[in-house]
């Protein structure tokens, strides 16, 4: 870095603001995706295949289509040509692969779409829908881990092209040859993304221009998606997405709403909306995989770690791989010098899985933390001290420095915070009537990524600030950080800057994902404002007999609604005024990042839980939760924690509640909504909160600053299912934890 952001610059970063969106959604005036209107839009609405693998025998749709009001019934017989899913299982980064829709008969997964209806409004395409008439021959499928561990294999790389092995020394050998040895395994439920805002598209053709109002993450994916799909130029497709409902990783590429809406569109010349009906996302959206972790650590008897092995094994689908890459979690985690990680897949015939918010490490961390603590305790230690026993100096795979390892102080801050020391470290010691009373702790890891983007600034003759990105705001604060980025980047009022987000006619950037959406788009903002200074300090030596410089315009300094030369001081609109009389523009950008392969770059945290658990039902309940994160500078820090909490809670459904379930016979997800898959709510959290040690990652971007978007779930689960250990004195390796599992083996007392 040639420049940092000295602490004496920066007036509104680190500042707690409101939301800039806030009155917007609270008062009804932001719009999503499904509520933009544009002329009289038509309503279709998918249907899905009522078998998990087969082929369509009989199709009938002239009962749907002669109800009034039907405009259209799409299914694989009328459906528009479009470029083939493709033979090959893995796609190029870079590149979306296409994703037809309604192309053949065949029956991939259960809930496959199998017809559009298109209608005057979404009763009449609901009631439509019952009129088809559709039968299917069925074929034998794959439903269960059980059925296809046959055919298991190892995917060529992992997710993010992480390697699916990673053998240093010989960890079998050093495990073997341990005076101390733990081996267990930890299975995960599927889980499925449910934002607030299920996904949803209004596709408007204008002759070869298609412009499509959705609610996505990343904007170009989507964009490339459906240019791919549809084989048109990607410059002929718009994506539009100011406003997005909450966005988990299933929202990053594009699913059946949009390409339907697209081809419904084109083929009736009319606006056409589809939205995913809540029980729709469980099949359509995506879903985290269920894994089988296996965990086999030793040690010597001080308790140091000789040998660490993660073998991971992960449900993907038999026509698209996904390999989420949670063996590569603990690459970098705890010192053991023989390692071995490695990635294995059981492939299934269901639509295949998505990254979901902190794809590797949210289900690696769940298993992993809760191995370790269980270590702890066989081997007689506390499970801080056992870390910080285990704590790496350099990291213990690729040999580079960490740019910041701050994991030590955050479990001593939250020891400290949380009230450790009063933990009784023997189990099932702390009985209040009928409940038993348990503290639990875990650590958390998550990598520090940089994705490439640009952003335009704009400032006019009053010193409004305009910026433009294709960035999005899922809900985590994008459009109140980058105003306080903007602002002090500038040296302006807050006020004076808007944001512009989530249109492809804007800068491309990198999107919300990966933890890399703030960090990423702040680099390239800051470039774009240290651009446009410049350009207005040249020009204003160029062509001024300025009264505000000197000699040579050095320390020139833009200052709230003033400028500063030397002694003198003039109003930025006067200089404005004088040098961009029309307003002046620059582009910046940021680099794809590189010091993660120079330094271990990695955003760090400790969890702590307390929970209760009846002794006669069985029922957990969290009573108080703490994170402790450092993640470099924190540019938002009521945003922030908020974006910690949330993570965290989900940290809890994932090990109390959340449980997608497979039928082994058919292959649908039996639980499709949110009453039977249980999400935590505001009952179920006690008193939480997530505080950010104060840190500058020089090695991170000019801020310091890291990302911070997943690390609040990495580990969390564990901390709560750790607490119901030393609650009850029980372990149940099979998340959720859910009441069932904790009656079956809960002791009398
Ligand atoms: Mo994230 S899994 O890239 O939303």
């Amino acid at each position: 870095m040639t420049e940092t952001t000295g602490k004496q610059n920066l007036v509104f970063i680190g500042q707690p603001i409101d939301r800039l969106d806030g009155p917007f959604k609270v008062s009804g005036r932001a719009t999503y995706a499904y509520e933009h209107q544009h002329g009289e839009p038509l309503h279709g609405m998918l249907m899905g295949a009522g078998v998990g693998k087969g082929r369509i025998r009989r199709l009938d749709t002239s009962a749907a289509e002669a109800m009034p009001g039907v405009h259209l019934v799409m299914t694989y017989r009328n459906a528009p040509a479009q470029a083939s899913f493709g033979e090959e299982l893995t796609v190029k980064p870079g590149t979306q692969r296409p994703r037809p829709v309604l192309f053949s008969p065949d029956i991939r997964y259960y809930d496959e779409p199998v017809a559009l209806v298109v209608a005057d409004s979404l009763e009449t395409a609901r009631a439509a829908i019952q009129q088809i008439e559709i039968e299917y021959s069925t074929a034998q499928g794959i439903f269960s881990l059980e059925d296809a561990r046959e055919a298991v294999y190892a995917p060529a790389t992992a997710n993010a092209g992480l390697a699916t092995e990673s053998l240093i020394g010989d960890a079998e050998a050093a495990f073997a040859s341990a005076p101390m040895r733990f081996d267990a395994t930890y299975t995960n439920a599927f889980e499925h993304h449910a934002p607030m805002e299920p996904h949803a598209a209004l596709a408007v053709w204008n002759g070869s221009q298609l412009t499509i109002f959705t609610s996505t993450q990343t904007l170009w994916q989507i964009q490339e998606g459906v240019a791919n799909t549809l084989r048109m130029p990607k410059e002929n497709v718009r994506i539009v997405s100011p406003f997005i409902g909450g966005g988990f990783g299933s929202k990053l590429i594009a699913h059946a709403e949009t390409i339907s809406a697209a081809l419904a569109a084109r083929a009736l010349n009319r606006p056409v909306k589809v939205a995913f009906t809540r029980q729709q996302m469980f099949a359509n959206a995506g879903h985290r995989p269920m894994f089988e972790q296996r965990f086999r650590l030793g040690a010597d008897r001080s308790g140091k770690l000789v040998s660490f092995s993660h073998d991971s094994l992960g449900t993907t689908s038999r026509f698209e791989e996904f390999a989420e890459q949670s063996a590569s979690a603990y690459r970098s985690m705890y010192a053991a010098p023989d390692r071995a990680t490695r990635h294995r897949l059981a492939p299934l015939d269901t639509n295949r899985g998505e990254w979901m918010r902190a794809p590797g490490e949210a289900p690696a961390m769940l298993a992993g933390e809760c191995a370790i603590d269980e270590f702890a305790e066989q081997l007689g230690m506390d499970p801080i001290e056992f870390r910080i026993l285990n704590e790496p100096e350099r990291d213990p795979e690729r040999n580079v420095p960490f740019s910041t390892r701050k994991l030590v102080d955050c479990m001593r801050e939250g020891a400290e915070r949380f009230g450790w020391r009063a933990r009784q470290a023997k189990p099932a010691s702390v009985v209040e009537g009928r409940k038993l009373i348990g503290i639990g702790m875990s650590a958390a890891i998550r990598a520090n990524y940089i994705g490439p983007g640009s952003c335009r600034v704009r400032i006019d003759r009053q010193g409004e600030l305009t910026v433009e990105l294709d960035m999005t705001d899922i809900g985590t604060g994008t459009y109140t950080i980058l105003a306080q980025v903007a602002a002090d980047s500038m040296g302006i009022p807050l006020r004076r800057v808007g944001i512009s987000l989530g249109d492809t006619l804007f800068p491309r950037t990198a999107g919300s994902g990966g933890s890399w959406g703030a960090t990423s788009t702040a680099s390239a903002l800051h470039d774009a404002c240290r651009l446009l200074k410049e350009q207005i300090v040249r020009v204003a030596r160029e062509t001024l007999n300025s009264p505000f410089f000197g000699a040579n315009g050095e320390g020139f300094e833009f200052s709230g609604d003033r400028v500063i030369v030397g002694d003198r001081t003039a109003a930025l609109t006067d200089l404005l005024e004088l040098v961009a009389p029309e307003g002046m523009t620059a582009v910046g950008t940021v680099e794809r990042g590189q010091n993660l392969r120079d330094y271990s770059q990695h955003t760090y945290g400790a969890h702590f839980a307390e929970v209760e658990v009846d002794a006669d039902t069985g029922e957990v309940r969290l009573r108080r939760m703490l994170g402790v994160f450092a993640a470099g500078r924190i540019f938002n820090p009521k945003t922030a924690r908020s974006q910690m909490i949330g993570g965290m809670i989900w940290g809890i459904g994932a090990a109390l509640m959340e449980e997608g379930g497979l039928d082994p016979r058919y292959g649908n997800f039996v639980y499709g909504d949110l009453a039977s898959y249980h999400v935590p709510v505001h009952a179920d959290i006690g008193e939480i909160d997530a505080v950010f040690l104060d840190e500058h990652d020089d090695k991170a971007n000019v801020f310091g600053a890291k990302g911070i978007g997943e690390l609040g779930v990495c580990g969390a689960g564990a901390s709560i299912v750790n607490a119901v250990y030393n609650a009850t004195g029980i372990r149940i390796r099979s998340f959720p934890i859910t009441v069932d599992k904790v009656l079956a083996v809960l002791p009398e007392i």
